[in-house]
């Protein structure tokens, strides 16, 4: 055996952003209560971890990743009863949660930035950076300079994100300790890990060298700073190593090479990662001329590479979507004639490759990119600074960059969930979401999906439990059997004698293709379509979006 079995490398994780789960205050807006009482439906469902997106107290400037107080509730979401009540009841139910660790940065409004901003003696002074004169061309993921100007004591501090999410100085030691005393906070709860936010990017350079030559812009650079082996390190033996807890790193800016330095199997640091290569691109630039969609090669190498390089040294994950990235279903799928079919697809691909897949609320329906018709109807302060300054202030045009966010904004992962064909999709009893719904709710949604046995909803529910019949989907060894090939991802997953053949067709025509190897003994384990034509020989063919998965010797 290649792999130590542990159950976050057999669990499926599902991805809650709380705004937009469920309502159950009429406010419009998600909150725990309201995913506690959707928890016979993740249970069905059949996925093993939650991973929350941050419920902190927050002013809210970037949806909950401006924390203002670690140990509270966002009022919006409820109160630390509504936690617990919520926490037990997913552990009754069989369910893990993990939190967001949201520790590059706070909210300006955190106790520590504004006790830092009262004075240059205070003694929080330090867990923040700030200096005299902006000492670099940094920029800020969303948008200007990464360094902003404090009235009150006259000196600027870096913040990569908003102005409003000042950067952390993890070079204080009494930062770190406060961080890992608030991490045990939520342990002692209960919480069975952190999916923890950029962690790549705590440790600065604190030199603060200008961008490298022919670098300018380029965000990658802030990754992978001097200290950033040593903190976590550190963090992993004062607070995870003393839980039997998960954890997954959001890498930006990790090159697939320097991946098991953070993963590795001594259980060091972390127990995953997951990288951005194949994320939505989305610097400024991008709201103007947004980057091509990557073409099935490209997808499969980047697959390919990183399979290869975590190997058996680490475990890798798998994603295609998120509340950071528009739609899979737009970005891979087909939102026409063929949505059921290719979002099943997809399901069959995510649930399939190796590593722990993440699922993102929704995309087990086949939800897919909102149709946004002018820019107020967005709530993405991404998008808000980012037309600030390509349209106020450079003069762009407002159409192109409207068109360019229909296809990149955040905001087309974060529409409220489509529970029903009701009233704001039975997601809440209010007049209004706090943002618009994917008018398609009336053709998409949960309520008419449990009921058709053929159901995108019901397709993961089988392929769910396929995983969970067959150890190859999880400790299986991948081949890729057509990595230059543009329209199918062919695959084997080999584990003790027992090997999946797994077949996507991604497009909208029909492909045939033959095998030189034998195949013997096929089973068909799982098909998206509701006949197959069955072919006895080396031959295959495939209609539209075909996925089938097989079981041969
Ligand atoms: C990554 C999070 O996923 C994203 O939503 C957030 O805006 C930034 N980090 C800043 O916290």
């Amino acid at each position: 055996m290649k792999y130590s079995k542990v159950w976050w490398k057999e669990a499926v994780i599902y991805q809650i952003y709380p705004r937009s789960f469920m309502d159950s205050n009429a406010d419009g807006i998600g909150d725990l209560k309201g995913i506690t009482s959707k928890i016979d439906y993740l249970k069905d469902l059949g996925v093993d971890i939650i991973w929350l997106s941050p419920h902190f107290k927050s002013p809210n400037v970037d949806n909950g990743y401006d924390i203002s107080d670690y140990e509270n509730i966002l009022d919006e979401f409820g109160t630390m009863a509504d936690f617990d009540e919520m926490l037990a009841a997913l552990h009754q139910n069989g369910l893990k949660l993990i939190i967001d660790l949201v520790v590059n940065h706070t909210s300006d409004q955190h106790e520590w930035f504004k006790q830092a901003s009262s004075s240059k003696e205070n003694p929080y002074r330090d867990f923040y950076h700030w200096k005299e004169e902006i000492p670099n061309d940094w920029v800020s993921f969303f948008s200007g300079s990464a360094w902003a100007h404090d009235k009150s004591t006259n000196e600027y501090y870096l913040h990569l994100f908003d102005k409003k999410q000042p950067d952390l100085n993890w070079e204080n030691q009494k930062l770190r300790h406060a961080i890992y005393a608030m991490m045990l906070f939520w342990l002692k709860k209960g919480i069975n890990g952190f999916r923890m936010d950029v962690i790549s990017l705590i440790a600065k350079d604190l030199d603060f060298p200008n961008f490298p030559l022919n670098r300018f812009g380029d965000l990658s650079y802030y990754a992978n700073g001097p200290k950033v082996h040593e903190y976590l390190q550190e963090m992993n033996q004062e607070v995870l190593s003393k839980y039997d807890c998960m954890t997954v790193g959001e890498a930006f800016g990790v090159q697939a090479e320097q991946a098991v330095s953070y993963v590795s199997n001594d259980g060091k640091e972390l127990n995953m990662i997951y990288h951005f290569d194949h994320a939505v691109p989305r610097e400024e630039s991008c709201f103007i001329a947004p980057k091509k969609e990557f073409s099935l090669v490209e997808l499969k190498f980047i697959f390919n590479k990183w399979d290869k390089a975590i190997g058996t040294n680490g475990w890798n994950t798998v994603y295609f979507g998120n509340h950071d990235n528009p739609r899979m279903l737009s970005r891979f799928g087909d939102t026409g004639k063929y949505f059921q079919v290719s979002a099943k697809m997809l399901a069959t691909v995510l649930l399939s490759l190796p590593g722990t897949p993440f699922m993102y609320q929704g995309d087990e329906i086949g939800m897919s990119n909102a149709n946004f018709t002018e820019i107020a109807e967005y709530d993405d302060v991404q998008v808000f600074n980012a037309f600030e300054v390509l349209v106020n202030q450079q003069g762009n045009s407002s159409e192109v960059f409207l068109k360019a966010s229909n296809q990149i904004a955040r905001d087309h992962a974060r529409t409220p969930m489509q529970w029903n064909k009701n009233k704001n999709a039975g997601f809440t009893t209010a007049d209004k979401t706090w943002l618009k719904l994917n008018d398609n709710y009336t053709h998409v949604n949960v309520a008419d999906q449990v009921e058709q046995p053929n159901s995108i909803l019901n397709y993961y529910k089988k392929m769910i439990q396929l995983r969970k019949k067959h150890e190859v989907f999880i400790y299986g060894d991948y081949i890729d059997l057509r990595p230059n090939c543009n329209k199918i991802w062919l695959y084997k997953r080999c584990f003790e004698g027992e090997n999946l053949l797994v077949m996507n067709n991604f497009t909208p025509t029909t492909q045939s293709f033959q095998f030189d190897f034998k195949i013997n003994n096929r089973i068909l384990l799982l098909t998206n379509l509701e006949e197959v034509e069955f072919l006895e020989n080396q031959e295959f063919t495939l209609t539209p979006y075909e996925s089938r998965i097989y079981l041969f010797q």
